[in-house]
């Protein structure tokens, strides 16, 4: 197709045809033609377990060449060549250690590519012009048929731009590569989501260099000792990774990405706590949290990653998450931290590439916080302590809480008193869909703000809990005395609207000043 650009010089734009293949039913044709483009010298993306490739032929230079353009990838950085048949790696490597045989038999096809010393057959520019070559056998069986198609040996970076995330579905290639290559196979979404393990054979003992869906412990259990690239985590090293592309900031969306680190408690509170700081700005953080998070999030974009009971599938969607970014209006994206043991090791690295290696400490986002949850008490949570907590939240507070309400008699949820709901609506809030829930010992802990309406309620809970060893009651105090007023807030129940506007008022000057003393302690008071 020729097309003209702005300067009204004609350039070639590449046709890049797409065809969709059932992985369960391979259309033959479409692989046949497929190969037909490789063997002649194009690139055709197509699925791999792990993650989409940009398929060349690896034994031709001017295809490596192309290959690299499309990606817009420096050339020293070398590709993987993909076999479909362990009969054919003696054809491309020298020297194949030993312990090949057994790691191919347990890991072939499969997320694990071996490096070992290039035959004359593959030339230097498949190898970034290395002595070494990488060699991986797929399991998805569209690779595979495509590999046979096109004679044996394909190169295949993962089918981005160099810099983006890996893609992850057909879609992903498209948004890269499209009029840059010939064809893109659609085989649907890949299994594991991260690239594959690589291991260099070439040192003894063997060594990874990039970690993937194979771990250590699993290559140990077959070959004993592997040693691990002491640069696959972490910035610390001065060493350059062994494997030259691990050296790139990678697999980065456009915003800027921060990890942050603590125990998941303390990670949650420091992005809730950002994320308030930055809306406050007028500014939307994006924040990647899991499952069994994302309900504690209550400003900016926030994207649900998986479980963390299965990080199978955090692998999976960690790069089409990185990606969907791309498209939002972020200014920056904070990242929960996922244990480095299994695959995690891997979703960690890649993690850390995204980020640049930007971590912070969630301790230094909150170690200032006197408080990071305030809870107002009253007797049923139906009228006085949800409009307090209500209020608060419409107050400029300049850090984030975690604000809420809780009864001392709570025998089933129960929505909020109609006429209390008459008086927020009047005052342009609503706590419409409120349901009463009763305070239990886990809202007495050194982090909560316990503010209750009355007197009764405070010398209730004391009585109850004061000797409990689980629960903290150092923080228990009246709403008034908190602010140091002696205005009682009376409980209008039972008495005409006019006694719950006034209740309301009062507690709208109580929490007036509540807000006053909460902004002090962010000013370096406590
Ligand atoms: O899962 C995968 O491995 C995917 C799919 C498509 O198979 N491929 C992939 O390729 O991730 P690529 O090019 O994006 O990453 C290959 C990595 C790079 O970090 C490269 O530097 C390293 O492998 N590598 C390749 N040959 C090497 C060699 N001879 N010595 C050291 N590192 C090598
Ligand atoms: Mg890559």
């Amino acid at each position: 197709m020729l097309r003209a650009n702005k300067k009204n010089v004609i350039i070639k734009v590449m046709e890049t045809i797409i065809k969709k293949i059932d992985k369960n039913q391979i259309d033959e044709n479409i692989i046949r033609e497929a190969g037909e483009i490789l063997r002649e010298g194009g690139l055709v993306a197509f699925p791999t377990e792990t993650v989409y490739g940009l398929g060349a032929n690896a034994l031709d230079e001017e295809a490596a060449r192309k290959t690299y353009a499309a990606k817009g990838r420096p050339s020293d950085n070398p590709l993987i060549v993909h076999i479909a048949d362990f009969d054919d790696l003696d054809e491309i490597t020298m020297n194949v250690p030993p312990e090949t045989e057994a790691l191919a038999q347990r890991f072939w096809p499969g997320p694990l590519t071996m490096i070992f010393e290039k035959s004359r057959l593959v030339p230097y520019g498949t190898t970034g012009g290395l002595e070494t070559v990488a060699v991986r056998m797929p399991s998805d069986p569209i690779a595979k048929e495509l590999i046979l198609a096109a004679g044996g040996y394909v190169s295949a970076p993962s089918a981005n731009t160099s810099g983006r995330p890996s893609p992850t579905t057909a879609e992903h290639v498209w948004e890269d590569l499209n009029g840059k290559i010939e064809m893109i196979i659609d085989g649907g979404s890949v299994d594991i989501g991260l690239e594959s393990t690589i291991v260099d054979m070439t040192v003894t003992p063997p060594m990874i260099l990039r970690p993937g869906a194979i771990t250590a412990d699993m290559l140990e259990e077959v070959i004993g000792v592997v040693s691990v690239d002491e640069t696959i985590l972490g910035s610390e090293s001065n060493q350059p990774p062994k494997a030259p592309g691990m050296k790139y900031r990678h697999y980065a969306p456009k915003a800027k990405l921060t990890i942050v680190q603590g125990s998941l408690k303390e990670e949650v509170f420091a992005i809730r706590q950002l994320a308030y700081e930055k809306a406050r700005q007028g500014k939307t953080i994006g924040i990647i949290g899991t499952d069994e998070t994302v309900e504690f999030y209550t400003h900016g974009l926030i994207k649900n990653i998986g479980s963390r009971e299965n990080e199978k599938t955090i692998a999976r969607n960690l790069y089409r998450i990185l990606r969907e970014f791309d498209e939002e209006d972020v200014s920056e994206i904070y990242s929960e931290s996922f244990a480095i043991q299994g695959i995690g090791n891997a979703i960690m690295n890649r993690l850390e590439k995204a980020a640049g290696h930007c971590r912070i400490p969630a301790s230094v986002i909150t170690k200032e916080q006197k408080y990071r949850r305030i809870v107002f008490v009253s007797n049923t949570d139906t009228c006085r302590g949800p409009v307090a907590a209500q209020i608060l939240k419409k107050q400029n507070l300049e850090q984030e809480y975690w604000i809420d309400s809780k009864g001392m008699v709570v025998l089933f949820p129960e929505p909020v008193n109609q006429k209390a709901e008459a008086i927020m609506k009047s005052n342009q809030m609503s706590l419409e869909g409120y349901t009463s829930r009763k305070l239990t010992q886990r809202d007495l802990n050194p982090d909560t703000l316990v503010l209750t309406m009355g007197m009764n309620q405070k010398e209730k809970i004391l009585a109850e809990y004061e000797h409990s060893e689980e629960a903290y009651t150092d923080n228990v105090y009246t709403l008034n005395e908190f602010v140091g007023d002696n205005l009682e807030i009376p409980d209008p129940y039972g008495q005409p609207l006019t006694a719950y506007g006034e209740c309301y008022e009062k507690i709208t000057l109580l929490i007036e000043k509540l807000a006053k003393i909460l902004n002090s302690f962010t000013k370096g008071g406590q």
